[in-house]
């Protein structure tokens, strides 16, 4: 039995079919690499091109951080439940980080899964 982590799809773990998937599924996040502590910064995550219909789409990004040095993680910063047909796959929030750390997007189709992505983000 897997733990639910092994659940989730990452490029580096995809395997057989969902291979094929990588490019549509794989949360995209825009976020610089550098910030300074407690200045707000915009980040972008999304997902696709990707199909959006009642049938198949995108229908949840989660945002969360592993901060460094933090006795437990990760932080959920964000989560956004999206409608089919209405709703992009896109999500765009203002953070203020006191801490380093690595922001993680997971996403969730309901056809193919969830999918991660990450980024190391530094704080000066
Ligand atoms: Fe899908």
């Amino acid at each position: 039995m897997s733990s639910f982590g092994e659940l989730i799809y990452t490029p580096e773990r995809a395997s057989g079919e969902a291979v094929s998937k990588i490019e549509s599924h794989t949360p995209k996040i825009e976020a610089p690499d550098n910030v300074k502590a407690d200045q707000p910064f915009e980040i972008k995550v999304s997902v696709g091109p990707h199909p959006n219909t009642v049938e198949h789409s995108i229908r949840r990004i989660e945002v969360y951080l592993y901060e460094d040095g933090r006795s437990f993680n990760p932080i959920l910063l964000a989560s956004a439940t999206l409608t089919p047909v209405y709703t992009q796959p896109t999500v765009k929030i203002t953070l203020a980080l006191k801490k380093s750390g690595t922001l993680y997007a997971v996403e969730y189709c309901n056809l193919h899964g969830l999918w991660e992505a990450r980024k190391k983000i530094t704080v000066t």
